[in-house]
C-alpha cells in the first residue's frame, strides 16, 4: 500500500466497534480540537454535528502512529469536509482558528460553567445564557429556581469537577460492596464506565449491582440507598425504579438511548484518606488522633468543650477531611448483566457504533438489556460480552481497548 518514498498510509475500519482504541493515543493534538468541537456541538443541541467530530476524533485515536501529514489520511473514512479542514489547520499551524475562536467565545466559556453545574444540561443553560446568565455568581444573583441535583450541583462545584483518581473509585467500591452485602448477601458489584476502561480518572464512578439468583435483585437498589444513607455517605440521591417491564416498546427498541434500569444518581461524601490528599503541603488534610481528642483533653466544663468542640468543627471543615464525588448505580437481573456490562462500560462512542453496526450491519437491535435478531424475529441470550460479540460477528475487543 505505501508508495516508495511516500509516508505510510493507514487501514482503519469504519465503525469503532471493529477497531482496538487504547488509551495510548498518538494524535491527541488533533483529537483535542476535534473532541471541543464536538462537546460545543452537543452543548448547542446540534447532536448531528457533534457525533461527526466525536468519529472522526475516535479514528485519529486508533491510528498506530502520528499523523504528520494530510496524505496520510487519503482513504480514510469518517473524515468529513469540515473535519478535514481542522485537521489541516491544526497541521500547518499547530492550532485550529475554529478552536481557538470557539474557547474565547463568551458563550462557550458560559455553557461550559454552567453545564459543570451537575443537573445542568445544555437546554438550562442556554435558557440562562438567553437571560444574560454567564456565570455562577450571576447565577446565584439572578434568583432562578434550582431543582434539588441543581442546588447540589451547585453546592459542591468545585469538587464535582475536579477528577475523580482511580484509589477514590475504589474506595467508592468498598463501600458500595459493603452496602450491597449488608442488605442482599450474595450479591455482586461491577465497576464499569471509564475506570473499567483503564482511565486513570473519571468525571465520575459507575457501578452495575446484580444477584446470581435471577429475581432477588428486585427492590435491591431502595436497601442500598437506605443503608448508604443511615452511615451518612450520600450527600445526593435520586432513584428511578425499572421500567423495563412495563415498556411497550419491547427491550431491544428502546425509545431513546437510555436503558430502563432500576437506578440511582448520586453524589457520595467520600473521607479524604492519606494516601488520596493533596501532596500540595500548604492543603495538609489529615486529622490526628490528637487532634480529634484535642477538645475533650483540654475541655474542663461541658460548656467549655461544647466550645472547643464547634471551633474544632470549623478547623475539620476548613480542612476539607472529605469531599463530593458522583457516583452512578444500576441494578440488573442477571439474565440482563452481560448486555448491561456491556452497555455501562462505554465509551459513549463505542456504545453508539456498537448499536449503528448491530442494526446497520446486522439486523439486530442492541440495548443494555438484550439483543434482538430482527430477522429471526427472537432474542439472542448472553451469559458472557464475548458471546455478544460473538452473535454480532465482531472480534472480541476487551475494555482496555473500547476507549473510542
Ligand atoms: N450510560 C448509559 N445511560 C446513561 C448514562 C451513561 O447507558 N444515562 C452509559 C454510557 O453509554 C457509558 C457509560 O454508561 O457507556 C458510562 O457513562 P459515563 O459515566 O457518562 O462516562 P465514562 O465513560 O465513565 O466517562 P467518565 O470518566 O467521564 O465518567
Ligand atoms: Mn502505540
Ligand atoms: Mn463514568
Ligand atoms: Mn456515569
Amino acid at each position: 500500500r505505501p508508495q516508495p518514498g511516500e509516508v505510510a498510509l493507514f487501514s482503519v475500519s469504519s465503525y469503532a466497534c471493529q477497531r482496538r482504541t487504547t488509551l495510548d493515543n498518538h494524535n491527541s493534538n488533533l483529537t483535542d480540537a476535534l473532541s471541543l468541537l464536538a462537546e460545543n456541538a452537543e452543548l448547542s443541541n446540534e447532536d448531528g454535528r457533534g457525533v461527526a467530530f466525536r468519529r472522526a476524533a475516535a479514528l485519529l485515536k486508533a491510528l498506530p502512529t502520528q499523523v504528520i501529514s494530510m496524505s496520510q489520511l487519503r482513504g480514510l473514512p469518517c473524515l468529513g469536509e469540515h473535519s478535514l479542514r481542522v485537521i489541516k489547520d491544526v497541521l500547518e499551524n499547530g492550532v485550529s482558528s475554529e478552536v481557538e475562536s470557539t474557547k474565547q467565545s463568551k458563550r462557550y466559556k458560559a455553557l461550559k460553567i454552567l453545564t459543570g453545574i451537575f443537573g445542568v444540561g445544555a437546554k438550562t443553560a442556554d435558557r440562562w445564557i438567553r437571560e444574560g446568565i454567564y456565570n455562577l455568581e450571576q447565577l446565584r444573583d439572578s434568583g432562578q429556581t434550582l431543582n434539588r441535583a441543581q442546588k447540589a450541583g451547585l453546592e459542591h462545584y468545585d469538587d464535582l469537577n475536579e477528577p475523580v483518581t482511580k484509589a477514590e473509585a475504589d474506595a467508592i467500591g468498598e463501600i458500595v460492596q459493603k452496602a450491597v452485602n449488608s442488605v442482599l448477601p450474595g450479591s455482586e458489584v461491577a465497576l464499569t464506565g471509564g475506570f473499567r476502561r483503564g482511565k486513570l480518572t473519571g468525571h465520575d464512578v459507575d457501578f452495575l449491582i446484580t444477584h446470581p439468583e435471577e429475581g432477588k435483585e428486585v427492590g435491591l437498589m431502595p436497601k442500598v440507598v437506605a443503608w448508604l444513607e443511615s452511615q451518612g455517605f450520600l450527600l445526593y440521591q435520586k432513584t428511578t425504579r425499572n421500567s423495563y417491564l412495563e415498556s411497550k416498546d419491547g427491550p431491544a427498541r428502546p425509545a431513546s438511548n437510555m436503558d430502563r434500569f432500576e437506578r440511582c444518581f448520586s453524589i457520595f461524601k467520600l473521607t479524604k484518606r492519606k494516601e488520596q490528599e493533596s501532596t500540595q503541603p500548604e492543603e495538609q488534610n489529615d486529622l490526628k488522633t490528637e487532634d480529634v481528642l484535642r477538645p475533650h483533653m483540654q475541655a474542663d466544663t461541658d460548656q467549655q468543650l461544647c466550645e472547643l468542640s464547634k471551633n474544632y468543627q470549623m478547623e475539620a471543615a476548613s480542612h476539607k477531611i472529605w469531599r463530593a464525588v458522583r457516583v452512578d448505580l444500576v441494578v440488573s437481573p442477571i439474565s440482563q448483566f452481560a448486555f448491561a456490562v456491556l452497555g455501562w462500560t462505554g465509551s459513549k462512542l463505542f456504545e453508539r457504533e456498537l448499536r449503528r453496526w448491530a442494526g446497520h450491519e446486522k439486523n439486530m437491535s442492541l440495548s443494555s438489556h438484550a439483543l434482538f435478531d430482527n430477522t429471526q424475529n427472537k432474542y439472542l441470550r448472553a451469559t458472557s460480552e464475548e458471546e455478544i460479540f460473538a452473535y454480532l460477528g465482531l472480534e472480541y475487543i476487551p475494555p482496555s481497548e473500547r476507549n473510542a
